[in-house]
């Protein structure tokens, strides 16, 4: 196993479980889809703070979440103790013992370096005939959100940022599944506009939160003014009179090693 943080992310745990606690709220019907049984081991890649890991266990399932975070494996292991946690690296990681069930809530497209070792590792950690059951952003997701910065950052006279996410087709992700060995069972694809409820300055706000490495590349004066303009640029799209939404998209998928 190698533990090492993502390089592009600087992940605020506290943050992240309180402001976007929609991550885990919007969970429940992948646990649903995974239906985890009393005695399975199920291990939860990406497990954040642990919130799904903890809703797994309480099934009676015997859950290990790992991360790539060491400030969310910190955060896990304070909210959850008694629970199993320790970080790793989704592109690189190996287990002792095989799973009955790999878990993954919108994580996945964090793992962007190389999506064929990460499902690889996930096929190698587990039995024959355990599944492999995940919900990640799929293609187009965000493509609001990203399209007003590539643009503010353009105008800005700034090299355009390399944003640190993969958001495959559900055909890509098939393919990719099929040809590592797992039987796909469900692939669901669909938009959920997912409202920014902590986020007072919307995209901004957004941008600081899941993309802020890329701000360390920007000179300080002009921050302000950049988010700003992401802001004009994504609200005709997603400021609505509630409050700001993001434009995500989720692929869903239930797949079994062979
Ligand atoms: C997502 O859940 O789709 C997502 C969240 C933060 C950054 C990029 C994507």
């Amino acid at each position: 196993m190698r533990y090492d943080t993502p390089s592009l992310v600087r992940w605020n745990a506290r943050a992240y479980d309180s402001s976007f606690g929609y991550v885990s709220a919007h969970g429940a019907p992948l646990i649903d889809l995974l239906d985890p049984q009393p005695g399975e081991r199920i291990l939860d890649l990406g497990c954040g703070t642990g919130v799904l890991t903890a809703e797994i266990a309480s099934r009676g399932a015997l859950a290990l979440g790992i991360d790539g975070s060491p400030a969310m494996i910190e955060a896990a292991i304070a909210h959850h103790p008694g629970l199993d946690f320790i970080v790793g690296d989704g592109h690189d990681f190996t287990v002792a013992d095989p799973y009955d069930a790999v878990f993954s809530n919108a994580a996945l497209h964090w793992m962007n370096r190389d999506p064929d070792a990460v499902i690889e590792c996930v096929r190698m950690a587990l039995r024959p005939g355990g599944r492999f059951v995940a919900e990640m952003g799929g293609a187009g997701n965000c493509s609001a959100l990203t399209a007003a910065m590539l643009t503010a950052w353009r105008e800005h006279g700034l090299n355009e940022p390399h944003l640190p996410w993969y958001f495959p087709s559900p055909a890509e992700y098939a393919a990719r599944l099929e040809k590592a060995g797992f039987a796909l069972r469900i692939i669901e694809f669909f938009d959920r506009p997912t409202p920014l409820d902590e986020c007072p300055n919307g995209a901004a706000d957004w941008v600081r939160m899941f993309a802020g490495a890329l701000l360390e590349g920007v000179p300080p004066a002009t921050v302000e003014p950049l988010l700003r303009r992401v802001n004009e640029l994504a609200a005709p799209a997603l400021r609505r009179e509630s409050g700001w939404m993001a434009d995500y998209v989720r692929l869903r998928f239930a797949a079994v090693r062979h």
